[in-house]
This record gives structure tokens, C-alpha cells and sequence, in this order.
């Protein structure tokens, strides 16, 4: 039986730290109040000439030094954005160039919050059906190209960062399960509503959120997710060594770590330094507490996001 391992992680966040107290001079609000209500204290931005791009090469290059890793050894290249640099090619296209990848298949997943989680999952599904023996799964977002800097109800939320992961074949998991879900029935409850077909709004989209109501959806769908992912492996709560969850929302975390049964202790939170990155908070908060020395190799890890779409899944794995 061929399972799917992590042999190696990358993360990159750009040089601009945003305090709350800067976003204060800006929109009416107040470090207390972001820091209360999200948890979030600082977010990084990309610089004017900084692409989504950008962010995931870097990640990439530390995730395949990480691995041991050539570019000419990855034969699958997924790189989950909600902010591409071009409409086309996609920017795994563009990534796979910028490290000289040339011949086997690169592509986006657009799942917003939950991208990487669907970017793991498909990179699972290639390497257990045998098409592919190393995968390259990035997460890499510039959610400020697409935020409403004059919207204080979101403009405080968002940050920019990649994470990666390359993953390889192996005799022993690796991955356990990966589930996916989607409901399109809540499109308008968090969204960036233009896109290149609809011509009636400004391109680009900026985001608008419908935020109590995305936050008790996140809360509730998460906790049944957690159920389900569990249920699957006849795991009980404590099984669960760290959870790494999306990063939107301490109280969200702190709610999904009590349906875990974990002390925050055993959760990784980047939310305070990272914001919400999308795609790529996943990837980075892994990365993150792997390079600390918290997760450690033959570790449970629990992987969750919720995000537009709706879209939510979640990664159980031994590291
Ligand atoms: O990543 C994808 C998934 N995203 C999420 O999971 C985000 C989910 N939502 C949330 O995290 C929270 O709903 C927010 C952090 C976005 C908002 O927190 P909340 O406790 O749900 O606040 P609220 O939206 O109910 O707003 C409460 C008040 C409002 O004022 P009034 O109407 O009570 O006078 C807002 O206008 O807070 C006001 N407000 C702010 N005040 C200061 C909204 N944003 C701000 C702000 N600073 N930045």
C-alpha cells in the first residue's frame, strides 16, 4: 500500500509588518478591539512589485531544501491561491518555471481558506493512485491586492504569505484521511463578487463579509468536521497530538481545540503575527511550529479550514 508523507515544509512572509496601531490611523478602530474580537495583532503585505508568485517560490525553495529535495525529483506541482498573478497561465505554472520543473502537471485550486487543505487532498489522491511520487502543494496568497482598505470590518483581517509542503510516496502514513466539502448555497456571505466573465462590477473584486454570520457557520461546521474526521479512525479526543488550524479567528480556534478536547497548548496559532492569509495560513502555521520543534516526526496532526464557498476539510496525519 502506497501512502502520502510530508518529507518537507517551507514558509515565507514578506518584510512589511502592519501593526493594528498603523491600521488605527487609517479606518476607526482600535488594537483593542482587532485583538479582542480576532486575536490578530500584526499581518504582513507584499510590496508594491511582490506577487503571489513571489511569496510561494520562496516557500517552495525552503520546503524542497527541507526535503532533501531536487526540482527535477517533483513531478506534480499544486499551488492553492485565491489571488493569482495572472487570470492564466496558472500560478503553479509560473512557480514550476521559476524552478526550472519543466514537463509534469502544475495547476490552481481555488478553495479560498480551505485551498490548501484541497491541494493536500488531491496531492494525496495522485500519489496513492501511483501518478506521481513527489508533490510540490503550496499555499501562497496576496489577500491585500483584493481587501477594502476603507472597510474596517475586514481590512483588519487579511495578510499576505506562502506556505509549502513537498510530499512523497511512501510504505507507511503519512497521510490517514483527507475530507472535503463545499456549499455554494453561502457564495454571498463571503466573497470578492467580480470576476473576468461578470462585467457589471469593477475588476478586481474586493472583499465584502457578512462576519457574525461566517463566524457561527465556522464555528458549528468545524465542529462537525472534527467529528467526522475522528469518527473516521475510531479516534478519540486525545488522540490528536497538535491541531494546526486555519488561521481566521482566535476564538474560533479556541472553539474548535474544546470539540478536540486540547489545551491551546496543543494548537498552533500564527493568527496574532500572520492574520488571515487564506490559502496559505495552513501551510504556514505547519511550517512554523515543525521549525520550532513543536511537531515532531510519528506526531497526530490535525489540519482544518473553513472558508468562501463555503469550502471546509480537513488533513488528519502522522508527520
Ligand atoms: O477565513 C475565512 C473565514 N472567515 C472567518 O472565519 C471570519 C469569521 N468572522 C469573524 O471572525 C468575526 O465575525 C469578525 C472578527 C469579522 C467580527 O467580529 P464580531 O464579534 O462578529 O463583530 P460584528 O461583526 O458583530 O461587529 C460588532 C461591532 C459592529 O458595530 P455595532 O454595529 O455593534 O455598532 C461593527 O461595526 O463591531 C464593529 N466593528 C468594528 N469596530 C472596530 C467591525 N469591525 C470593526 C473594527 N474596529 N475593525
Amino acid at each position: 500500500m502506497t501512502y502520502t508523507r510530508i518529507l518537507g515544509t517551507g514558509g515565507y512572509l514578506p518584510d512589511r509588518v502592519v501593526t493594528n496601531a498603523e491600521l488605527a490611523r487609517t479606518v476607526d478602530t482600535s488594537d483593542e478591539w482587532i485583538v479582542s474580537r480576532t486575536g490578530i495583532r500584526e499581518r504582513r503585505l507584499a510590496g508594491d512589485r511582490e506577487t503571489t508568485c513571489d511569496l510561494a517560490e520562496q516557500a517552495a525553495r525552503v520546503a524542497l531544501e527541507a526535503a532533501g529535495c531536487q526540482a527535477s525529483d517533483i513531478d506534480l506541482v499544486i499551488v492553492a491561491t485565491t489571488t493569482p498573478d495572472r487570470v492564466f497561465p496558472a500560478t503553479a505554472c509560473l512557480l514550476q518555471d521559476r524552478l526550472g520543473i519543466h514537463g509534469p502537471p502544475a495547476f490552481d485550486v481555488q478553495a479560498v481558506c480551505t485551498g490548501f487543505i484541497y491541494a493536500l487532498s488531491i496531492a494525496d489522491k495522485f500519489i496513492r493512485a501511483g501518478s506521481c511520487r513527489r508533490a510540490l502543494v503550496v499555499g501562497a496568497e496576496t489577500m491585500s491586492r483584493i481587501v477594502d482598505w476603507s472597510d474596517r470590518s475586514t481590512c483588519v483581517l487579511f495578510g499576505d504569505g506562502a506556505g509549502a509542503v513537498v510530499v512523497g510516496a511512501a510504505d507507511e502514513p503519512g497521510i490517514l484521511s483527507t475530507h472535503l466539502h463545499a456549499d455554494g448555497a453561502y457564495k454571498d456571505l463571503l466573497t470578492a463578487n467580480t470576476g473576468v466573465s461578470d462585467v457589471r462590477a469593477a475588476w478586481p473584486g474586493r472583499i465584502t463579509m457578512r462576519g457574525n454570520e461566517v463566524f457561527r457557520m465556522a464555528v458549528t461546521t468545524l465542529d462537525a468536521l472534527v467529528g467526522e474526521t475522528l469518527a473516521a479512525h475510531g479516534l478519540a479526543q486525545g488522540d490528536v497530538r497538535w491541531l494546526v488550524p486555519h488561521q481566521a479567528n482566535t476564538r474560533i480556534i479556541a472553539a474548535t481545540a474544546k470539540r478536540l478536547g486540547l489545551p491551546m497548548e496543543q494548537v498552533v496559532v500564527t493568527v496574532d503575527r500572520h492574520g488571515n492569509t487564506s490559502g496559505a495560513s495552513i501551510p504556514l502555521a505547519f511550517d512554523t511550529a515543525v521549525r520550532d520543534g513543536r511537531i515532531r516526526r510519528g506526531d497526530v496532526v490535525l489540519m482544518e479550514g473553513f472558508g468562501g464557498g463555503f469550502t471546509w476539510g480537513s488533513v488528519l496525519l502522522t508527520f
